[in-house]
């Protein structure tokens, strides 16, 4: 197979999605929708994240916030609270403020071209594509996952996605390919023939339009495509929290260092090179010495251990839960004691929440 462009092929392609799309309706609330900001909302809630997952999270964040200014005005605690649950929290901080340059610096005005869109906190060429075409209708493909996959696989296009060399060809691709009489309507139905038609796994390629001329599929690539060079190992930490209890309050923690989970709450945290630790050790440990200290915890009991998969990392982590017979010394504006059933207020990362569900 070669990276070699060929016109004819490349008509056919575009004209057979655009017949795709319009036999293979796929309704979603921001389709047709022209306001800017709504389409930036769905597309910053859709990253890394599966349309199913992330349309209800998009319902309640234009019922709460209908205008860039409304979110702009938000507490940040309430957007995060919002946010808990759909993971990569840079998306909400970048979310924010992005919302609040707009609104305090641009009158609430969103930029209305390519670059102005993408010089903004949290936008990268993909989203600046989405925005620009849905938006404006301005000619810029959008090129992530399901486009990557798509090319790769019609045109036979072998170069690693996730290269440099990769990356500048698969953009090139995209760009040729784009319909500039319809960008937006174009762009969306890439997009949809790649989440539902040329799928990850189990493509339907038998139902096909592409299937004639489909590379892969003539030459029984259809598996291997697209290439990556790389598949990142994951980093594992084991994390032992301390789920300290006085009279039905409960000591949480901030999370404010640069570090996963940024602005979210969870409890204070031993964190440890090995899977198992024992009480003598967490008893060793900084964190029980400044927040327990001469305390003596009249009863314990330890989870079962939880597990959360992140992009790049693998936390599993225990919860040790102590009663302690006097209030906790507290020096530190970092950790806060809340009434157990106030906790719903707080956003906690995922694996914090399953051990909350299961208490
Ligand atoms: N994933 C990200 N943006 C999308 C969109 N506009 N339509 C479908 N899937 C998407």
């Amino acid at each position: 197979m070669e990276n070699n462009w060929d016109p004819g092929l490349a008509g056919q392609f575009t004209a057979r999605l655009l017949e795709w799309k319009d036999a293979t309706p796929r309704p979603m609330p921001w389709k047709g929708v022209r306001d800017p900001y709504l389409i930036w909302l769905s597309e910053i809630i859709l990253q890394q994240t599966r349309v199913e997952q992330g349309l209800p999270y998009f319902e309640r964040f234009r019922a709460r916030f209908p205008t860039v200014e409304s979110l702009a005005a938000a507490p940040d605690d309430e957007v995060f609270k919002l946010w808990e649950g759909l993971g990569y929290y840079s998306r909400a901080r970048n979310l924010l403020e992005t919302a609040r340059y707009i609104a305090g610096e641009r009158g609430g005005k969103f930029p209305e071209t390519y670059e102005g869109i993408k010089a903004m906190k949290g936008i990268g060429p993909y989203t600046a594509a989405a925005v620009a075409s849905f938006a404006f209708d301005l000619p810029h493909a959008v090129v992530d996952g399901n486009v990557y996959r798509v090319l790769a696989r019609v045109f036979g296009l072998v170069t690693p996605v996730d290269s440099t060399d990769g990356k500048r060809l698969f953009s090139e691709w995209a760009q040729k390919l784009l319909d500039i009489a319809a960008p937006g309507v174009y762009n969306q139905a890439i997009m949809d023939f790649g989440a539902i038609q040329c799928k990850p796994a189990s493509p339907a390629c038998g139902q096909c339009p592409m299937q004639s001329f489909c590379r892969a599929n003539q030459t029984g690539k259809v598996d291997e495509l697209p290439v990556k060079a790389r598949r990142l190992a994951k980093r594992v930490r084991y994390f032992h929290y301390l789920v300290l209890r006085y009279e039905g309050k409960l000591l949480l923690r901030k999370r404010t260092a640069k570090d996963i989970w940024q602005h979210l709450y969870d409890f204070p945290l031993v964190e440890s090179e090995q899977k198992e630790m024992d009480l003598a050790q967490l008893q060793a440990s900084p964190a029980w010495k400044t927040l327990v200290g001469k305390n003596s915890p009249m009863l314990f009991h330890c989870s079962q251990s939880f597990q959360q998969t992140l992009s790049h990392q693998h936390i599993i982590a225990r919860f040790w839960e102590f009663d302690l017979p006097d209030p906790w010394v507290l020096d530190d504006a970092e950790y806060i004691v809340e009434e157990r059933e106030n906790l719903t207020k707080f956003a906690f990362p995922k694996i914090v929440d399953w051990y909350l569900k299961k208490l």
